[in-house]
């Protein structure tokens, strides 16, 4: 089986939809076994255990939240051996143009520098999945096409 860790960051529930929906649309693919966590609950362990890493946050000035560039942070200790996983970011934010690409690409870039495998998209939300506030049914949509698109690249790169 195929393992892909939904780890998120959500106050006030925006981006915990969005991460049941990545949830949901991962699942669709076959041989795939997915765990949603909320990031106060995971440790560097959860990351190791999982091929497949797809994470959200709320857009805060402009980037992840503290809670989880503390989890990033706290991955130093496992350095190296993400490398090959594949990434995702998914993020809410208040408004548009007001900080949701560069939350994504905070959140990319870590993952890169984890040597991590991130799959970009060349048609609209090239980054990663976007709402504004609460997640329309729209952006649920491409919050489920993002797990799917992650978890079928893990199984590629995984058989
Ligand atoms: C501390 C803080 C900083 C924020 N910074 C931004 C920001 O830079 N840009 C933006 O568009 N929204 C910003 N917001 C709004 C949130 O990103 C937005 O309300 C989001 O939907 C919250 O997601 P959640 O419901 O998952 O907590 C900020 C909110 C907080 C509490």
């Amino acid at each position: 089986m195929a393992k892909i860790l939904v780890v998120y960051d959500s106050k006030t529930g925006n981006t915990e939809r969005m991460a049941f929906a990545v949830a949901e649309g991962a699942r669709q693919v076959e041989g795939v076994e997915v765990v949603v966590k909320k990031v106060d609950k995971t440790g560097v362990e959860d990351l190791l255990a999982a091929d497949g890493i797809i994470m959200g946050s709320p857009t805060y000035y402009g980037q992840m939240s503290a809670k989880l560039k503390a989890l990033i942070d706290e991955s130093v200790k496992i350095h190296g051996k993400l490398e090959g996983k594949v990434g995702a970011a998914f993020t809410s934010s208040g408004g548009t143009a007001t900080g949701a690409e560069t939350t994504l690409l905070s959140i990319l870039n870590a993952m890169l520098i984890h040597g991590m495998i991130v799959q970009g998209r060349a048609n609209d939300k090239h980054y990663g999945a976007a709402a504004v506030e609460k997640p329309g049914k729209e952006e649920l949509e491409y919050c489920r096409e993002l797990g799917r698109r992650t978890a079928i690249l893990v199984k590629k790169l995984k058989s």
